[in-house]
């Protein structure tokens, strides 16, 4: 056995109301890559979060020893004095900093009383090397796509030379090509001995690349796996607690009418007026399909439902509801159509965290629960009542805050609003992005009960197997434009990278 450079013993940690771990113990060694797998809330983030300081050392049982010594961290600067360095699933950055200062947050100092910028902006050049990454560290980090702030976030945590790297999630929001990269540096990490805590949903990545998996359940370890023993169905199985035979619950359902046609649609560059970021697509959906969007993160896929459902604006483009020519020029619009869209940052704009899953199912059809511009709490309750029971929301009560719920959770409250305004079209940008095996099925199954009835379901998806094994008929985009269009049944995973890589270089 090589040596354990990280013990975490018997941590046991509570919520109000919520044993989020209960009597965890677990080891990691010198130069592995250690994956920790589990459903949506079976307490790999706060398991992290108390490694990482986040949670500071009386706030939890149990104890920490690295190299063999007990530690009490009572902040993460603590904890990355340490060696541990974290790369959070939520990006924690700041966009309206540059990149350097980002690299550089809190650790001024080391630049002088008066900052040597141009000093500052060497080492972060350096930094941004190790993670491959070409862009200008003077850039202001909103201008930067999601997989760039990402990657920054990377080299953030690097630039602490850390013993203990934790990645939790990292690769949600990659392309298949940047996820690659990031496993090729962690991999070099590896060799020169660092230690990897890798937590993902991905469980593709998560056989690939790690030496060892450690799977959680409801707060406790249930199992760990050395690399020569994975078996996928296994760790499935302990990860949530049955067996899973099929992970895509798709059924055969009656393709009926168009109900929406989308023609023509072009919508300028955000950062570049003279550039296009969608380039006059067009496509429809009928009632009952589920019509997939493929491409690779940047392709404008996420634009082009935006612009559909009117949150930003088109340069061109026309939308035809049922053969009828409607016009949409604002959410309002949208939702007074028939159509709703579940964004790929549900954090964002997809529930207000601060507020109950009842407030948030009912939020967008306060209408239905008025009356005389009063709500009717009893009204509101029923209404929400029925999606929380319907789409097994895990909470308690309906009075539960939303930003307390796993993310796959905080999804079925989002999906619940969007179902009580009884959509035509229902838009889904990424609906499983950073959600748990079992809790996908269980959304793939509200997306065919949908189907069902007669909903047209357009559901963009970075996940191929996903992608292929839940759509009736895939789109393809790539650099703004549609390159080609697969029966569902037809569809393979290259077929699709083929269409998505037309006219790009990796
Ligand atoms: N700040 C908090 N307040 C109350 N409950 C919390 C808080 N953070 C987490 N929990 C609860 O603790 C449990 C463990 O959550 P945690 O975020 O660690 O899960 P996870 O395994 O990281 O899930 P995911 O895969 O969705 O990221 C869940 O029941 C969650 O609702
Ligand atoms: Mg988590």
């Amino acid at each position: 056995m090589p040596e354990a450079i990280l013990k975490m013993e018997h941590i046991t940690k509570e919520f109000p109301g919520v044993k989020a771990l209960a009597d965890v113990t677990i080891e990691a060694y010198k130069g592995e890559i250690l994956s920790i797998v589990g459903e949506n809330g079976a307490g790999k983030s706060t398991l992290m979060k108390i490694l990482s300081g986040s949670y500071p050392h009386d706030t939890y049982e149990g104890r920490i020893l690295t190299g063999g010594k007990e530690v009490r961290f009572l902040s993460t600067g603590q904890s990355e004095e340490a060696g541990i360095a974290m790369i959070y699933q939520e990006l924690n950055m700041h966009l309206d900093l540059n990149v350097a200062e980002n690299l550089f947050l809190g650790r001024w100092k080391q630049f002088g009383k008066m900052i040597d910028w141009k000093q500052l902006y060497q080492k972060a050049e350096e930094y941004l090397k190790m993670v491959d990454l070409k862009v200008d560290p003077r850039e202001i980090l909103r201008n930067l796509n999601t997989s760039r702030q990402q990657l920054i976030s990377i080299a953030r945590a690097l630039s602490h030379r850390p013993k203990i790297l934790v990645l939790d999630e990292p690769t949600a929001s990659l392309t298949l090509a940047e996820s690659e990269k990031l496993f090729a540096i962690m991999h070099q990490l590896k060799e020169q001995g660092y230690t990897c805590i890798l937590i993902s949903h991905k469980l593709d990545e998560v056989f690939e690349y790690s030496d060892r998996i450690i799977v959680m359940r409801d707060g406790m370890v249930i199992n760990s796996h050395e690399k020569a023993q994975f078996d996928q169905s296994v760790i499935i199985a302990e990860m949530v607690g049955r067996k899973m035979g099929n992970l895509y619950p798709k059924e055969t359902v009656p393709i009926g009418e168009t109900v929406l046609r989308v023609e023509g649609f072009s919508v300028p560059h955000p950062q570049n007026a003279k550039k296009r970021i969608v380039e006059d697509i067009s496509f429809e959906v009928h009632q009952g399909e589920i019509l997939g969007i493929g491409g690779l993160v940047g392709a404008g896929r996420s634009e082009l439902v935006d612009a559909v459902f009117g949150k930003t604006a088109k340069q061109s483009g026309r939308l035809y509801m049922n053969n009828r020519e409607i016009r949409i020029n604002t959410p309002a619009d949208a939702i007074a159509n028939g159509i709703a869209l579940v964004t790929e940052d549900r954090k964002a704009d997809g529930f207000v965290g601060g507020m109950s899953i009842q407030n948030n199912i009912t939020l967008a059809s306060l209408k239905e629960i008025g009356r005389y511009g009063m709500i009717n709490a009893s009204l509101e309750e029923k209404a929400a009542r029925k999606y929380f029971e319907e789409l097994k929301v895990k909470a308690n009560h309906l009075n539960v805050r939303v930003n307390t719920l796993s993310g796959g959770n905080q999804q079925k409250v989002v999906l619940s609003k969007w179902l009580m305004r009884h959509p035509k079209v229902l838009i889904l940008d990424e609906p499983t992005r950073g959600i748990d095996v079992g809790t996908k099925y269980e959304i793939y199954k509200i997306m065919v009960g949908l189907a069902k009835q007669g909903i047209g379901i357009v559901m963009i998806s970075s996940e191929l197997p996903e992608l292929i094994s839940m759509s009736d008929r895939i789109i393809v985009l790539a650099n703004g434009r549609l390159t080609g269009e697969l029966n569902g049944r037809n569809a393979t995973q290259e077929k699709i990278m083929e269409l998505a890589t037309v006219g790009t270089v990796i």
